[in-house]
């Protein structure tokens, strides 16, 4: 496969962790996860994860993917997701969807034992967290999809590209967000 396609390929793939994480600012507000509770005197995981964010967030992750099941990979004719019967293709996105703000939620929870107030800026932490955490659960529950998609052949290509353009869209699509007043930071 040419470069170009193993690039749309990996974010193809990956839309359903991608999404939740901006949804998650669109859907977000009221009650926290934590419930306000602190650890050593410190927010367990902070005011910006809510509920509302959480919820709507992987629901906003797992619609797409199912549009995505539907529509398979656009740009050759390759059944992407590919990953079995449609069940087993739609666990697979719900596993990134549910994935991504899970890793959010470990990252504000790393961020808060090191001291880091909500919102304020955790290079890496930031713009990998939702990523690592789609890929370690997805890789720990279908190894052979992830793998296969993103490791043998030529997919460490997709892989190395997912990992080398996020830090700059999640950078971009933030601007956006504050520019919309959506969020209160660029970041
Ligand atoms: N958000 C939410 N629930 C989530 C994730 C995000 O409500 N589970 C909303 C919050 O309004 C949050 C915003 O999306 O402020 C931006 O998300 P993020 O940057 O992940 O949170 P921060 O506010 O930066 O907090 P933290 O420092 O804990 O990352
Ligand atoms: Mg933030």
């Amino acid at each position: 496969m040419d470069l170009l396609l193993l690039v749309l390929l990996g974010f193809w793939l990956m839309l359903p962790s991608f999404l939740p994480n901006s949804a998650a600012v669109v859907f977000g507000g009221g009650l926290p996860v934590d419930m306000g509770r602190s650890w050593r005197g410190k927010r367990l995981l902070g005011d910006g994860k809510t509920w509302r964010g959480l919820i709507g967030g992987i629901c906003a992750g797992i619609s797409l993917g199912i549009i995505q099941l539907y529509l398979a990979f656009p740009f050759d004719r390759l059944d992407f997701f590919g990953f079995g019967s449609f069940p087993t293709n739609l666990v697979v996105v719900i596993v990134l969807a549910v994935g991504s703000l899970a890793g959010d939620m470990v990252g504000s929870m790393i961020k808060r034992r090191l001291n880091i107030g909500r919102g304020n800026k955790a290079p890496l932490i930031d713009q990998y967290n939702f990523l690592l955490g789609s890929i370690l659960l997805v890789l720990l529950l279908f190894p052979d999809w992830f793998l296969d998609n993103f490791w043998r052949n030529d997919g460490w290509v997709s892989l190395l590209a997912v990992l080398l353009i996020t830090p700059i869209l999640h950078r971009g699509v933030n601007i956006i967000g504050y520019k919309l007043g959506l969020k209160k930071v660029p970041w």
